[in-house]
């Protein structure tokens, strides 16, 4: 099997960094395809932890091509920091780390606007990351964004910036009353940037098909989830980008004919950072939860709101990704609970709703409606085999296969690669 898509089942922070990683050991390339710095990917072994933002989980082991796609926003200032910390804990980045010549660049103005936009909006603000991801998006698709290539460019990076800033200036002068930029800093400052990234910037999708074409093992790494789609999750609490299989096609310039399997990857309860509906949530937003699984965010520190897991959009996230297999993580995190819940149907004003809720107000207003199932009081984070899983545990995992209708083909009882249960090999 030469390539894999990895992609979040929920609101993100699934465990997307620890499944990658461990399947990064018999893949040739990893590879970003959508989202930015607003990510947060944990991976943890041999007693050290990493978060990776922008560059893809494969940098922790030597020798893999890491490649940030044209679908990712890059903002250079943050790529440049996250390869110096990289680099200052000991891992080689060099000719490894591609980064595609037509990806959006974040700007400081992309920061700025999204903090101004979400103050803005007050109580209704969506909670982003204010890394400028949204900003950035809208620049490309209004055809006002600057590319990694214009940063290489002096004369063409002028040229972009007086289209782009004049209407932002009149906004954050005369809207925000804020600060405007000048294009001679930014220029400077970019400039430098970009001579910086220089020898990592390069024809991506040529580079990604050549290596498919020479049957190299390639791994897409999916960042946030499938309800944080901008087409399909709860907008508009929703992320700028396409983190759904799809999301690679477009993301990479690797035909959807090229992609081979789809991997799911969903926590054994749900979680969800910022605004936004949230249905199985716990009352209080899960303090108990969020405790036991150190539930806060990678990136903002933000703590996660927690609740039960939802067959309902599990279900649905298989259907939107064509994933027919999932990782299950942090099943550990559920020992000591004398019941456990899944959520098999929503119901609006005491009717079970047949269709998934299109807008978020509806989907703001659905009562969960659970199956219980016992728990298991048992430490499972040192289980190497399925066989030795509490009888409760494994009902759960199949109850979670019968209702999301997929195969569960890795477990993760711990954030460590090692603590890990893999019912099938890939790449092999
Ligand atoms: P991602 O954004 O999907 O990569 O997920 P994050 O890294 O933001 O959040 C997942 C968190 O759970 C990280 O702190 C991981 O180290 C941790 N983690 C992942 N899998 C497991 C697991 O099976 N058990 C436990 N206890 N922690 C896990
Ligand atoms: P990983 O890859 C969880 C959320 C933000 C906010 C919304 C929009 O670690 O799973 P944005 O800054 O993207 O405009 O914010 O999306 N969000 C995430 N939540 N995990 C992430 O990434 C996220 N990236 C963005 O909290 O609600
Ligand atoms: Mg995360």
């Amino acid at each position: 099997m030469p390539n894999l898509v990895i992609v979040g089942a929920q609101w993100g922070d699934e465990g997307k960094g620890k499944v990658i990683d461990l399947l990064t050991e018999h893949a040739d390339a990893v590879v970003r395809f959508q989202g930015g710095n607003n990510a947060g990917h944990t991976v943890v072994f041999g007693g050290q932890k990493q978060v990776l933002h922008l560059i893809p989980c494969g940098i922790l082991h030597e020798g893999k091509i890491c490649v940030i796609g044209n679908g990712v926003v890059v903002d250079p200032d943050a790529l440049i920091q996250e390869i110096e910390q990289l680099q200052t804990a000991g891992f080689h980045i060099g000719e490894n780390l591609k980064i595609s010549n037509l990806s959006p660049v974040t700007f400081a103005f992309h920061r700025a606007l999204d903090k101004a936009k979400e103050m803005k909006r007050g109580k209704e603000k969506i909670d982003t990351t204010h890394r400028g991801i949204g900003p950035t998006y809208a620049d490309k698709y209004s055809r006002l964004g600057i590319r990694m290539i214009d940063l290489l460019d002096e004369k063409r990076l002028r040229n972009r910036l007086e289209q782009t800033l004049d209407e932002k200036n009149y906004l954050f002068k005369h809207y925000f009353a804020l600060e405007t930029f000048k294009i001679n800093d930014l220029l400077v400052e970019y400039l430098a940037l970009g001579e910086k990234l220089r020898p990592h910037v390069t024809d991506t999708a040529f580079l990604i098909n050549t290596l498919l074409a020479e049957g190299k093992n390639v791994l897409f790494e999916g960042a946030q989830g499938t309800y944080l789609d901008v087409d399909f999750g709860t907008y508009p609490f929703v992320t700028s980008s396409h983190p759904i299989a799809g999301g690679a096609s477009i993301g990479t310039g690797v035909g959807p004919t090229r992609i081979d399997e789809v991997l799911g990857v969903a926590k054994a309860y749900a979680t969800r950072v910022g605004a936004g509906p949230f249905p199985t949530e716990w009352e209080g937003g899960g303090e108990a939860l969020r405790q036991k699984g150190n539930e806060f965010g990678a990136t903002t520190g933000r703590p996660r709101r927690c609740g039960w897991f939802d067959a309902i959009t599990v279900r649905r996230a298989a259907m939107i990704n064509g994933f027919e297999q999932m990782a299950l993580t942090k099943l550990d995190i559920l020992s000591g609970f004398s019941k456990i819940k899944i959520c098999i149907g929503y119901k609006i004003e005491g009717r079970l709703q047949e269709d998934f809720p299109a807008s978020a107000e509806e989907m703001d207003v659905v009562e969960p409606v659970y199956q219980e199932l016992d728990g298991w009081q048992e430490d499972i984070s040192a289980i190497k085999e399925y066989e030795k899983l509490p009888e409760n545990t494994k009902k759960y995992i199949s109850e979670i296969e019968k209702r999301v209708g997929v195969k569960i083909t890795i477990i993760s009882l711990g954030e460590d690669r090692k603590q890990t249960i893999l019912l099938r090999s890939f790449f092999k």
